[in-house]
């Protein structure tokens, strides 16, 4: 079986700020990975260079191994939900058209399985299915994130990319979602890459963590080996802020 996400051999600079150099990752189907690291060591680039946001300089990435260089990339966005920090919903759209403005470009004649879908993700986010006539400025942050994910699982995706998507609610609210989005998990088996600051949240979350520093793979490995087996004294101080709170 293919993995679901290959990266070969990757490079990527910016002028002479050299972001990822020789980057090759395997990630298997189904897995939950979180990854973490300090700011600025290419955390946001190794998910964009997935639905093809930002391009390697050289090497290559292979999706359900296939080379994504000579794919659509536009079709290619359609099967790989995006969920990032902070209100990114159309503001002029309602909820329900935000959630269901991927499926409707899918099937456009099919306006009633999509009706139906909206609630049913509604649901599943954790939403009261009367948020759905409501625009994005008329709900909460944490109710804006709850859209953000509906609208990022809407398209049933293979591949979920989460970029910090929990940062900016609250405590109460985050735990609340953290457990939706393991139970979605679980429910679907899906691919999902999850970008945290927060190893709490890594090790609690994913089923492998990939540690990241200045580019480079510290560590990539279930949560019981990061704490067991800890790869560097930076992966073992790491972990070990979670064992004290
Ligand atoms: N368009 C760009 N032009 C120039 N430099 C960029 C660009 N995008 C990212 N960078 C630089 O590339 C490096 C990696 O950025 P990236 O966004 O992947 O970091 P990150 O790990 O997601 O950080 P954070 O945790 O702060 O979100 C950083 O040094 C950043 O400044
Ligand atoms: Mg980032």
């Amino acid at each position: 079986m293919a993995a679901a996400i290959e990266y070969k051999n990757i490079s990527k600079s910016y002028g002479s700020n050299v972001v990822l150099k020789d980057f090759s990752l395997t990630l298997e189907k189904g897995e939950f990975i979180t990854i973490i690291g300090s700011s600025g060591c290419g955390k946001t680039t190794i998910l964009k260079m997935v639905n093809g946001l930002i391009s390697p300089d050289s090497g290559d990435i292979l999706i359900n191994g296939r080379s994504i260089r000579n794919q659509d990339l536009i079709r290619l966005r359609r099967g790989i939900g995006y969920a990032i920090q902070g209100s990114v919903l159309f503001p002029h759209m309602t909820v329900e058209q935000n959630i269901s403005y991927v499926p409707n470009l899918i099937n456009k004649k099919e306006k009633q399985k999509t009706r139906t879908a909206v609630s049913k993700w509604l649901q599943t986010v954790g939403l009261d299915e009367e948020l759905k006539e409501r625009y994005p400025s008329e709900l909460s942050g944490g109710q804006q994130q709850r859209v953000g994910i509906a609208r990022a699982l809407a398209a049933s995706p293979e591949i979920l990319l989460m970029d910090e998507p929990f940062g900016a609610v609250d405590e109460i609210t985050r735990g609340q979602l953290q457990i939706e989005l393991r139970q979605i998990y679980e429910e679907t088996r899906i691919t999902i890459l999850f970008v945290t600051h927060d190893i709490s949240e890594a090790l609690k979350l994913g089923t492998r963590v990939l540690v990241m520093d200045q580019g480079k793979i510290l560590q990539y490995g279930s949560p019981e080996e990061l704490l067991c087996n800890p790869s560097t004294p930076f992966v073992k101080q790491l972990v070990h802020k979670t064992r004290r709170t």
